[in-house]
């Protein structure tokens, strides 16, 4: 990370005082004030942390100027110069708010010294920031997972109830009824979401898969299928599967709801009618892995985006719950895999999922 820009304002009604500190200070962009005026519009105007006060401009009183200076920053930085080396000048400057004073005239090498302590607040104050908002992040997770916990037991009863009812409507269906496929895809769906609360409920003690799905192709291309029926109806999802099985200890619920989530976050990117490429492969990162792509067509990730999209609870969706992302993100950590989602060069959103996979089977190895 670059360091911050140091910038100082120099309140001095003595310009060539202003002029000459501002060309010996190397690596410090300064702003000169000739009053308080002035020193307060810049204030308004620019993103100042350090301000060198004179105690006496002109007319004016530097203490009180130092008092309605914080008044409208309370963080600011004021080092105070007087020309008077009393203790009350120094104790007035104090009172003030002022964090240091330097009594004029004064060699360079003082200045720099308590300038480099004014950054040096300043940093830590920047660095007690981050880690407080870092904290209320981390209180804010941790809330929302106690909530996700307390409501998925309620919300598994429910599920059970809608899943045992579309079970009695599927099996009095006739076989050739034209509902049959969506009595289908509400069972499938409610079994996934069954698996999701589940999954919400240990999200904090997850463990790697235990058993091994004999091949990925069959859920990708299920759920692909299923979606275009259903969520994605207006979309062309075009499919790639490669021609070989792929094996790999993967929980099927959580695979399909990665799946599923990467559907729908690319029908929301283009507003239901884009195109999106969902493509199964194996790669080879120093052992077997699988690899899921789904790429889609739309406005691509915004600079926030890029940077926040695996956060938990980022979300630019006013229904979203900014869950989505980080639980595959999670699901692929867990399994010893990884996760990432970009904006493709020719446009869109890319999303890579890659799991651990077991080896081709003999005589069926794929180059990728
Ligand atoms: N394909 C995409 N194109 C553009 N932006 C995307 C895409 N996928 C995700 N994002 C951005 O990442 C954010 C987080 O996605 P995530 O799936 O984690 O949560 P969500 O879709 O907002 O809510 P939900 O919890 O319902 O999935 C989205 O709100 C969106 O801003
Ligand atoms: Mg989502």
């Amino acid at each position: 990370m670059s360091a911050p820009a140091r910038r100082l304002m120099i309140v001095d009604d003595d310009l060539d005082f202003s002029v000459s500190t501002s060309r010996a200070l190397e690596g410090v962009e300064c702003l000169a004030a000739p009053d308080g005026p002035t020193a307060l519009a810049l204030l308004e105007a620019e993103e100042v942390e350090v301000v060198l006060l004179d105690i006496r401009l002109g007319g004016e009183d530097g203490t009180s100027l130092a008092r309605r200076l914080r008044a409208a920053r309370p963080e600011l930085v004021i080092v105070i110069m007087t020309a008077y080396a009393t203790v009350d000048s120094a104790v007035a400057a104090l009172q003030a708010g002022a964090y240091d004073y330097l009594r004029k005239p004064f060699f360079l090498d003082e200045l720099m010294q308590a300038l480099e302590r004014c950054y040096q607040l300043c940093d830590l104050r920047r660095e007690k920031r981050r880690a407080e908002q870092e904290l209320a992040l981390m209180r804010q997770m941790e809330a929302a997972a106690r909530l996700a916990t307390g409501l998925s037991h309620d919300f598994k009863n429910m599920l059970a109830v809608i899943h045992a009812n579309l079970s009695v409507i599927g099996q009095r269906l006739p076989p050739q009824d034209a509902l049959r496929p969506y009595a289908g895809d509400a069972l499938d769906a409610s079994a996934t979401a069954s698996e999701l609360v589940s999954r919400l409920i240990g999200f904090s003690r997850s463990s790697p898969p235990r058993s091994v799905l004999a091949d990925l192709r069959d859920p990708v291309a299920r759920v692909t299928a299923m979606m275009q029926r259903t969520l994605c109806a207006g979309m062309q999802l075009a499919l790639d599967l490669p021609g070989q099985a792929i094996a790999a200890p993967v929980d099927a619920g959580q695979f399909e709801a990665a799946l599923v989530n990467l559907l729908i976050n690319a029908r929301d990117a283009t507003e239901g009618r884009g195109r999106v490429e969902v493509r199964l492969g194996r790669v080879w990162r120093g052992g077997d892995y699988a690899r899921l792509t789904v790429r889609d067509d739309g406005p691509g990730l915004s600079e926030e985006g890029l940077h926040r999209a695996l956060e938990p609870l980022f979300t630019t969706k006013s229904e979203g719950t900014g869950l989505g992302l980080p639980m595959i993100q999670h699901m692929a950590l867990v399994s010893g895999g990884s996760f990432r989602i970009r904006n493709a060069e020719a446009g869109g959103a890319c999303a890579v999922l890659e799991l651990p996979c077991l080896p081709p089977a003999q005589g069926s190895g794929e180059n990728m």
